[in-house]
């Protein structure tokens, strides 16, 4: 049952219609259903107009009206971009292809929702989908904000890119590694969020459009909060020069959408982590799209099993070069540490980490998991595997210091040992206290006169602006 302002709010703003339009990635994806959470909670619809690659289940998803874009040029239904024609690919060559095959199906799915009628605020657009979703949304007479999932100081990172071309950073010299980035402290060379391929062109366009698409947006609402990225939140608005709306941690805002199902190994999982001592596990999980080799999964393994801690690790199928899951382990292994650590294929991620037992997160630093520990006071062990998670390992190493580097190139049994160790058993020197520090100042942010509550009430203010705009073309 709503309370009685909440009634009176989405009286008021009936017909207030959002059109999304999420990347098919769960990193990018799932932040998106979140945002439309919150500005469903805020009264107003939304639409989710999704590709048929990665297609959701709609009915986790009651609360949205979901459209499929399928269409081509002459109007007829048919399938952009195949499940198995986009697994040959590497990652930004199947981003160019998304944006490729979904460029016309997005316009006329875009068209037929303005035009259907009902009154359409505004466009929210992931921003890796660039400078297309602009013009598309010029020509239909659309707003349109952007929603960048990543973080603020990994963005002003990417847009950095074409001066540090040309300072000569990229290619990335193997020699340089260590080097500081003298215009972007604290990242050195290292830290630089590129992604190793054979055409380094390809990443700079899809980078380059990223910002330049951010650029002609009426705003960009960030998944952070001010007290964490301060600096780079000032700076990037001010390159950007569109309103910034920082108003995450979102899944931690309060909506009315029903709590996500839970199956039956999620309960397993958290039957298990309930018999386990108060922060003695280590929950390992790399996302949901790194890759990693045989030998890097056994030194993992290996590692896990002998810090003698407690040990929750998600190993994706797939997730292992060569491998559908755990053949590699050797013969026994799974037997030997009995009880004391449990594989699963895919985890309830933020009841993990809100779960007592957790001790720390051994993470890949993807956007979405650096915030969901920091969130719930958790101390991280880093292992970036490529683009934006070597920016913000950096920055939960060295700026918040509520993690410790364990570098991919020095994985191996004793060193994963001894960073565990440290992390657990010494607190690695005050981490956990300032974990929890930090865990609070997200909390400040999202209270009611937090700076996320705030950018909210803004931004909600702000979209409801639009329709006094005449824009149409
Ligand atoms: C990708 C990129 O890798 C990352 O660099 C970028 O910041 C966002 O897009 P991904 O690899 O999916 O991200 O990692 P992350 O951003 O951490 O998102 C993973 C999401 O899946 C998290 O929300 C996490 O809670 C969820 N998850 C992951 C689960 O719910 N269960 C799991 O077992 C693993």
């Amino acid at each position: 049952t709503l309370k009685e302002p909440q009634r009176q709010l989405m009286e008021e703003r009936k017909g207030r219609r959002i059109i999304m339009f999420p990347l098919p990635f769960p990193g990018h994806f799932n932040p998106m259903i979140e945002l439309a959470g919150i500005f469903h909670h805020r009264g107003f619809s939304v639409t989710i107009l999704h590709t048929s690659y990665n297609f959701p289940d709609p009915s986790r998803h009651a609360h949205f009206t979901l459209r499929a874009i399928t269409h081509n040029k002459e109007g007829e239904e048919e399938d952009p971009l195949s499940q198995s024609e986009a697994s040959s690919m590497d990652l930004i060559a199947l981003i160019r292809q998304l944006k490729q095959s979904y460029a016309e199906p997005f316009r006329q799915s875009l068209a037929a929702e303005v035009r259907g009628g009902e009154t359409v605020c505004c466009l929210v657009s992931d921003a890796i989908w660039g400078r297309n979703t602009a013009l598309v949304a010029e020509e239909i007479g659309v707003r349109r904000m952007v929603l960048r999932t990543g973080g603020a100081s990994s963005f002003c990172a990417f847009a950095a890119f074409p001066l540090l071309r040309d300072k000569g950073y990229f290619p990335i010299q193997d020699s340089r590694l260590e080097e500081p980035v003298t215009e972007l402290p604290p990242l050195k060379v290292k830290d630089l969020p590129v992604i190793k391929l054979k055409e380094p062109e390809e990443l700079y366009r899809v980078v380059n459009d990223m910002v330049e698409g951010a650029k002609l947006s009426s705003g960009v609402i960030w998944n952070t909060f001010e007290d964490l990225e301060t600096f780079s939140l000032m700076d990037i608005s001010s390159k950007l020069q569109v309103p910034c709306f920082p108003i995450g941690p979102f899944h931690k805002h309060s909506n009315d959408l029903p709590p996500k199902t839970k199956n039956k190994e999620d309960s397993e999982t958290t039957e298990w982590l309930n018999k386990r001592d108060p922060q003695s596990v280590i929950y390992a999980s790399f996302g949901s799209l790194a890759a990693i080799e045989e030998k890097e999964f056994l030194g993992i393994a290996w590692g896990l099993r002998n810090s003698e801690q407690p040990f929750l690790w998600v190993v994706r199928p797939g997730s292992v070069r060569g491998s559908e899951w755990l053949e590699s382990l050797p013969f026994g292994f799974i037997e030997n540490f009995g009880d004391k650590g449990k594989i699963v294929k895919w985890a309830n991620q933020l009841e993990v980490l809100a779960h007592p037992a957790i001790g720390a997160f051994w993470t890949h630093c993807g956007w979405n998991s650096t915030l969901e520990s920091i969130s719930e006071g958790v101390p991280m062990i880093c292992t970036p595997c490529f683009s934006d998670q070597h920016v913000n390992a950096r920055y939960i190493v060295d700026v918040w210091r509520v993690g410790m580097v364990l570098e991919r190139s020095k994985m191996e049994r004793k060193e994963i040992e001894k960073v565990i160790r440290s992390v657990i058993m010494e607190n690695g020197d005050g981490l956990k206290e300032r974990c929890l520090e930090l865990k609070e100042r997200a909390n400040i942010c999202l209270s009611k006169e937090g700076s996320s509550s705030k950018h909210l009430d803004k931004l909600v203010s702000h979209v409801l602006s639009f329709d006094s705009y005449a824009f149409a073309s």
